[in-house]
């Protein structure tokens, strides 16, 4: 007997009876276990509709996971599903979530479900359904991954008081965005540290206003739903608060992200008040700040000394009472950035900072090991995507040269 998780659907007509109807037509043949409570959620992808009433299932059945699709299908449409489109409104729809013989994928199936790391919910009923279920895909377990991604400012505090680590990673691209919209990473950045790994300058300083507003809005497009928040470049906000408000408002119009950052304290504090004030949500950076990498003549750990770290204790307060919500602390000593994470109420989000910090961030290129000639001592490579890269490329080209691509498989 095979066991599966299936997490229904409905937001069109009576949506509670839908369930029940839904819920009984499977019962005809296949053996329910247990169920969670129906539980209200918005759209996603497709906003333009009625909220969800959504409602998960663990059942038995010697089907597999093909044959249980097709009778999903049937049980859809005696229910009364009458509209087929993807991600529009229905009166019922049927995923199949999960199953307790791991991984399946054909053209029209895949399990587990693409997106049950990331959204919520699902992941809740998995657990509340199947404690200790894996996910098939990263072999991590349900339980182990966040319960509640961020949505809000406030939920960084929450998650804070909570004691639960933030994870956050730049991210500059849709590409990117889409897959990371498959994790359950709580939260990612569109940094400047893009003119490094995507632009190819040797510092952050050249990349403009208007390239950083081009990449959010790519990544805005792969991640509709995520928290993004998007680092302000060079001389973006160093020329006075009132040009700030200007440029920040312009990311926040045209990119549609949810937050900005910059780097700096001291005289920047006006400008940081000025940007709360103006309901303009501001993440606080400390610590090493690349954009004054001229001025300080290089990326080494900061704040070594006693009165530096007083200092950097002192700013780190000044930028929480200016409205920060939350503020990254980049390469410095772990037991500072686990003071300063003590002193305050906000989140502190560490890069080469320590374990003491309350989230960790990290530039995705390096995380991935695209490129195999930079590997920083903060750094921690789960992937080296760069030989996987090459290998790919010179078997194409192989393959071309030796005219074993196209194939007929590949032919029409
Ligand atoms: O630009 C960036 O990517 C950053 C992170 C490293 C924190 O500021």
């Amino acid at each position: 007997m095979l066991q599966y998780i299936l997490v229904l659907g409905s937001n069109l007509g009576e949506k509670e009876k839908n369930l029940k109807n839904a819920i009984s037509f499977l019962s005809e043949k296949l053996t329910i276990i247990s169920t969670t409570k129906p539980l209200k959620t918005p759209p996603l992808l497709n906003k333009n509709q009625p909220d969800f009433l959504n409602q998960g299932i663990l059942i038995e059945t010697k089907l597999n996971p093909a044959e249980l699709l097709k009778l999903t299908k049937e049980v859809e449409k005696k229910t009364g599903r009458k509209i087929n489109q993807r991600y529009g409104p229905r009166e019922i729809d049927i995923d199949i979530a999960w199953f307790s013989d791991g991984k399946y994928k054909d053209d029209t199936l895949q399990v587990p479900h693409v997106f049950n790391r990331s959204r919520d919910w699902v992941k809740q009923f998995i657990s509340e359904l199947k404690p200790n279920a894996l996910d098939a895909e990263t072999n991590i377990l349900y339980d182990d991954m966040n319960m509640k991604t961020i949505t809000k400012i406030q939920d960084f505090t929450a998650k804070k008081q909570k004691g639960e680590k933030i994870t956050v990673l730049t991210c500059y691209d849709y590409s990117m965005a889409k897959l990371l919209s498959k994790t359950s990473i709580d939260t990612v950045l569109v940094g400047d540290s893009l003119a490094g790994v995507f632009q190819g300058h040797k510092n952050t300083l050249p990349v403009t206003l208007d390239e950083m507003i081009y990449h959010a809005k790519t990544v805005r497009r792969g991640l509709p739903d995520a928290f993004i928040t998007v680092d302000m470049p060079f001389l973006s906000f160093q020329i006075s608060p009132e040009k700030t408000v200007k440029n920040a408002g312009r990311i926040m119009k045209e990119a549609q992200c949810d937050a900005v950052k910059l780097e700096g304290a001291g005289y920047l504090i006006e400008t940081i008040k000025k940007l709360t004030d103006a309901s303009i949500p501001v993440m606080g950076h400390l610590g090493l700040t690349p954009q004054s990498v001229l001025k300080t003549g290089g990326y080494k750990l900061q704040a070594k000394e006693k009165k530096e770290q007083e200092n950097l204790i002192k700013d780190a307060l000044a930028i929480e009472k200016a409205g920060c919500f939350a503020m990254v602390l980049e390469m410095i000593p772990a037991d500072l950035a686990k003071e300063v994470s003590k002193k305050l109420k906000i989140p502190t989000i560490g890069i080469g900072a320590g374990a003491g910090a309350d989230g960790q961030v990290l530039v995705i290129n390096d995380l991935l090991g695209i490129d195999a000639d930079f590997s920083p001592k903060f750094v921690r490579r789960y992937a080296n995507l760069s030989e996987q890269i090459i290998t790919s490329v010179e078997n194409f080209c192989l393959d071309v040269r030796k005219k074993e691509f196209p194939g007929k498989k590949e032919s029409f």
